[in-house]
């Protein structure tokens, strides 16, 4: 099969090559898909599972890219809940190899059925940064309607989609960005913008919910915008300051099968805008995923037509 594989860390994106790769099998409670659609999470090339198993052994070459909408064309001993021929999205294991690729094995809990009438680009765009969203808000940040929600990086992937479904949520989103980026983020139900580059911050907060993408001294300002009783939740790694009279929370997203349902059926009736900046075939993957443009949302590898 055709793979986009990945073998020299220090050489990020420009280091993806196209080759073709022995088809995967179906391990265990496993189900083989074919890669319709694929989404690639700009900076996973840092991550380690990229690069070591769970063991921390080199895995490379390793192919990247995480989420997928495809087709299941067999399953593993023991597999249920899922049959071939089903139009399925999700997300996979960081330690296997992924999903820009013609054929990805991947443990069937991973996966949700994706209804007909969803394109297999939009089925892509979803599981990352909607499950991320769903779970920093409901599950870590326990949200609650009439709350307040600071979203850092509203218009980006996963800033669109927690801006997005705290205010579905009943929540006032107050979203930040650069300038550029004002009216993609009130487009994405902030009631507020905060421009992180040149507005005055200290006026922003007290906030319940701050939800980070960002981490770095944007995170600890964020630290001190929780009023007390609320949750600093964030996905850019280990919490560097903590609110003085409220919880830090960090965490990785997991897939979960009733979650992507919901996130799916939002989307199917309007509640939920993916964003999607750009889709490109799997032999352009590699120029597209290089591109020096600015990204405005998720580049989604449309692998087969
Ligand atoms: N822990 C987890 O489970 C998890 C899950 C998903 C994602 N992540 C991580 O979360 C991070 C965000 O991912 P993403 O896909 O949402 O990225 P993204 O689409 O690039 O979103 C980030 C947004 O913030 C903006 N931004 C960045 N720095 C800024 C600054 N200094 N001031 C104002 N705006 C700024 C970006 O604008 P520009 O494009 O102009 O920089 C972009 O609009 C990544 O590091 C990703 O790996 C973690």
């Amino acid at each position: 099969m055709k793979a986009i594989v990945v073998t020299d860390q220090a050489a990020g994106t420009a280091g993806m090559k196209l080759v073709e790769r022995p088809e995967p099998q179906a391990a265990i409670n496993d189900v083989v898909v074919q890669v319709h659609a694929s989404g690639f999470t700009w900076d996973e090339l840092t991550w380690p599972p990229t690069w070591t198993d769970r063991l921390d052994r080199d895995r490379t070459p390793s192919i990247p890219g995480h989420e997928l909408a495809g087709v299941v064309t067999a399953l593993g001993y023991g597999t249920t809940g899922l049959s071939v021929g089903q139009r399925v999205f999700g997300l996979t294991d960081w330690t296997r190899d992924g999903t820009l690729a013609e054929y990805v094995a991947v443990e069937a809990r991973n996966l949700a059925p994706l209804p007909g009438d969803v394109d297999f680009t939009v089925g892509a765009s979803l599981p990352m940064p909607g499950l991320t969203a769903w779970q920093g808000l409901f599950e870590h940040g326990r949200l609650r309607a009439g709350q307040s929600v600071l979203a850092h990086g509203a218009a980006g992937v996963v800033g669109s989609m927690v801006a997005q479904l705290a205010r579905e949520a009943g929540a006032y989103v107050i979203g930040t960005g650069r300038s550029a980026d004002r009216q993609a983020v009130l487009n994405f139900g902030a009631q507020e913008f905060v421009d992180l580059e040149n507005d005055a911050l200290e006026d922003v907060g007290p906030v319940d919910l701050v939800f980070d993408v960002l981490g770095g001294d944007i995170g600890k300002w964020s630290a001190r915008q929780i009023r007390a009783g609320g949750t600093l939740v964030t996905i850019a790694g280990p919490t560097e300051a903590r609110p003085a009279n409220g919880l830090a929370v960090d965490f990785v997203v997991e897939s979960d099968r009733a979650q992507l349902g919901e996130i799916v059926q939002r989307v199917r009736d309007g509640r939920l805008q993916t964003n999607i900046s750009a889709v490109s075939s799997l032999d352009d993957a590699v120029a597209a995923l290089n591109s020096t443009e600015r990204r405005k949302g998720k580049t989604i590898i449309c692998v087969r037509p």
